[in-house]
């Protein structure tokens, strides 16, 4: 699958844009764990048109993580269309992709994100405005939801228009503004977006890929070309390498990629190992310490830890977990991880 002339592989698993998650080092660890493509965190477009030193940083790619794409937001063509040339100036993304997707009550009812689904000429203007602006340079994607609200599931004519704007690719969340996160993603209007015969660029499917067979029945059943994954993530970065081991009965290219960190890579007898899942999760803490700070970095790590399916099923798990999302200092914190890859072992 290719966005512009970025070969992507077949198949490709995608890890999501997520605000606060998809820093540096955590893009670089699921590059390195088999994701095909990784996306930065939104970033305002206006902040940039601004020069807001605290949205330029989150500019900052490196060459081992590429394929990168870079998000913006905005509500206006004139500041997204500088906010790109800005992008490509600075970060030489691989990809420039436009969030239309983000339902945050300060953004999408400010008519940015998902709010401009609600007006889907403005939402044209913008990508059309984009593309003229930087669409010589780097392909321009876009990341949507189906629509404003059940009433108002847009997706099917909207994909035809934006691709009509000259995109490069568009990923489908599948659920509308108003859901925000509930009920389950509806994958069947991402299917139809597929089968439309009058679509030639890449769909890429996006919601509840929570584990390898979700991911293999959205390439089967739904027939998109790529799949992004988000909040499965959090905890469990490997799930990169499960699902490539699931759609490909050989390990993928990118996924048996010799590691450039401090844990192995490989696809060896141990890779999925507990240990080896339990390093990569102490390998974030200390990627995360070094780009901030100790307590910080702590910090920003601890939805990780409290999030990973590594410790479910450890008995009387409790007083140890409220240990680890308490520690302050990366020695202690590292104490509880190491007495808890005990406990692992007992239950082996
Ligand atoms: C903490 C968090 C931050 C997010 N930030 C962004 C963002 O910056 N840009 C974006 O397009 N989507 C953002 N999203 C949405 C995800 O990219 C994705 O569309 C959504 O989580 C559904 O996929 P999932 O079910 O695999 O998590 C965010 C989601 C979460 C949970």
């Amino acid at each position: 699958m290719k966005i512009g002339n970025i070969d992507l592989g077949e198949r490709p698993v995608l890890l999501a844009p997520m605000e606060d998650v998809t820093d540096i080092g955590f893009r670089l660890l699921c590059r390195r764990l088999g994701a095909a493509m990784v996306y930065s965190e939104f970033v305002a477009a206006d902040a940039l048109v601004r020069m807001v030193n605290k949205s330029l940083k989150k500019l900052e790619v490196c060459d081992e993580e590429r394929p990168v794409a870079i998000q913006i937001y905005g509500k206006e063509p004139g500041p997204m269309a500088d906010a790109a040339r800005i992008v490509v100036e600075q970060a030489h993304p691989d990809v420039l992709d436009l969030n239309f997707g983000c339902p945050v009550r300060k953004i999408a009812t400010k008519g940015a994100g998902a709010g401009l689904l609600q007006t889907p000429d403005k939402l044209l203007a913008i990508t059309r405005a984009v593309v003229d602006a930087v669409g010589d340079q780097v392909p321009v994607t876009v990341k949507t939801r189906l629509g404003w609200d059940h009433e108002h599931k847009i997706i099917v004519e909207l994909a035809e228009q934006l691709q009509d704007c000259g995109i490069s690719a568009l990923t489908i969340h599948g659920r509308t503004r108003s859901q925000l996160y509930a009920d389950q993603a509806d994958w069947t209007l991402i299917g139809q977006v597929k089968q439309n015969p009058r679509m030639r660029i890449p769909i890429i499917g996006n919601g509840d890929i929570t584990s390898a067979e979700r991911a293999v029945e959205a390439f089967e059943r739904y027939g998109v070309d790529a799949v992004m994954v988000g909040r499965a993530t959090f905890g469990r970065p490997w799930i990169f390498r499960e699902i490539a081991e699931a759609l490909h009965s050989a390990p993928s290219s990118t996924a048996s990629s010799p590691s450039s960190g401090s844990v192995s890579g490989g696809l060896s007898a141990g890779s999925s190992s507990l240990d080896w899942k339990l390093d990569i999760l102490k390998e974030q803490v200390l990627t995360s310490v070094a780009r901030t700070n100790e307590l910080s970095g702590i910090r920003h790590i601890r939805r990780h830890l409290a999030a990973t399916p590594l410790f479910k099923g450890i008995p009387d798990f409790r007083q140890t977990r409220i240990k680890m999302l308490q520690a302050d200092t990366v020695a202690e914190l590292f104490e509880v991880m190491e007495y808890t890859r005990k406990l692992l072992h007992q239950q082996q």
